[in-house]
């Protein structure tokens, strides 16, 4: 059996490893295709090589763009190689322009689709990463599901009988690369213990050109913060930023870097006080972790709210502030157990082993 999976953003990278070695040991054949949506080297090529990934040869490389445009290119360039590869199945993670674009080229092509960490949902339909995961969740042939709320979500929208609960590929990844991450950034940053927060921005909802825009509320909060600020700037970010501190005085405590690879925030994560964000993957992390954390206005991994692991504030500084001074170490234990205990590569892919050894 083939597999092509698509993938094309940071996240998607990093949960590369862990799945094909399993499916590999299954003796299912993987083969990667990169849409090219992440292109630039600090998002892209650093986390290539430490998660040895050197070996994707295959980009369609699309780069930047409007929704359609981008999401336009990949489907004509995920058909094309498709039809040059004919897989038995697609392979999609997440909630990317990337994951929408490889289910609605292969299900044309009436390939199956099988989809992780499907299920999510923030029930906000003006979100792109929404619109994304629904629309993949529907046409997919496999939906395997991070947490029971997910399985949840499917099982209400009629997707019960093609969906399973295997756990967070994510959390897999944390549990695995946890061991390998890198500490020197601490010391070039220097950097104690406990002494420092993590921020990070990429939303398009938070990154959006407005002086009194959220980006602008979120960056107030920052430097009211008590602890110096560790700011990976994502590309989009890079222009807001810039425009904020040439109009603001007092931006002394964000220490503002290039984005940083996966094993040095992981490093970063395992000595920080509080994680403020709107990645849903950092946000895990921070509670995988034990950490506290903010989600800036990131109303979904509602379990992470419910559990008081995170704590979400609304779009001003004050709110962000209070939510800061409520949010408390997560029960790292509880959360783990809840995604499944680093188990979802394996059991993933024994269920498309199942779902598919007759062919
Ligand atoms: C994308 C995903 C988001 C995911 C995130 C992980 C969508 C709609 N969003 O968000 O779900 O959490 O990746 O990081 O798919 N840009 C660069 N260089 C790059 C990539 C992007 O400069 O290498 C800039 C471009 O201006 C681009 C913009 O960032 O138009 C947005 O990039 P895009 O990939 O659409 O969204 P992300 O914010 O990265």
């Amino acid at each position: 059996m083939l597999i092509v999976r698509i993938v094309g953003a940071r996240p998607q990278f990093m949960q590369v490893p862990l799945l094909k070695n399993a499916l590999i040991e299954k003796g299912i054949q993987h083969h990667i295709l990169h849409t090219g949506q992440h292109y630039d080297p600090a998002l892209n090529e650093v986390l290539h090589s430490e998660l040895g990934l050197d070996d994707i040869r295959d980009n369609l490389n699309v780069g930047s763009g409007s929704h359609g445009q981008t999401t336009g290119k990949m489907i004509a360039g995920i058909e094309e190689f498709l039809l040059k590869k004919k897989p038995d199945a697609v392979l999609l993670d997440g909630d990317t322009n990337s994951t929408l674009a490889g289910a609605i080229a292969a299900s044309k092509l009436q390939i199956p689709v099988i989809h992780v960490e499907a299920g999510v949902r923030d029930w906000d339909s003006s979100r792109p990463e929404e619109i994304n995961r629904k629309l993949t969740d529907h046409i997919s042939r496999l939906n395997f599901a991070p947490i029971p709320r997910a399985l949840t979500n499917l099982q209400n929208e009629g997707l019960g009988a093609r969906s399973e609960l295997t756990g967070d590929l994510l959390l897999d990844c944390f549990l695995h690369y946890k061991a390998l991450a890198d500490f020197s950034i601490l010391k070039k940053l220097n950097l104690s213990s406990g002494d420092y927060h993590i921020a990070t921005v990429h939303r398009e909802e938070n990154t959006i050109d407005e002086p009194n825009g959220r980006f602008y509320e979120i960056m107030r909060a920052l430097t009211k913060l008590d602890k110096p600020v560790i700011f990976p700037v994502h590309p989009r970010t890079k222009p807001l930023f810039k425009e904020f501190v040439e109009n603001t005085q007092d931006t002394h405590n964000i220490h503002a870097i290039e984005p940083v690879s996966y094993l040095e925030m992981l490093g970063l994560l395992q000595h920080c006080d509080c994680v403020l964000t709107d990645s849903g993957g950092l946000s895990r992390e921070a509670a995988w972790s034990g950490k506290r954390c903010v989600m800036l206005f990131l109303n979904v991994w509602h379990d992470l709210l419910e559990s008081e692991s995170a704590q979400m504030a609304d779009g001003d500084a004050d709110s962000i502030l209070e939510s800061y001074y409520r949010a408390r170490p997560a029960d790292d234990k509880a959360i783990i157990q809840l995604f499944g205990n680093g188990q979802a590569a394996v059991l993933t892919a024994r269920k498309i082993y199942e779902n598919f050894n007759d062919r």
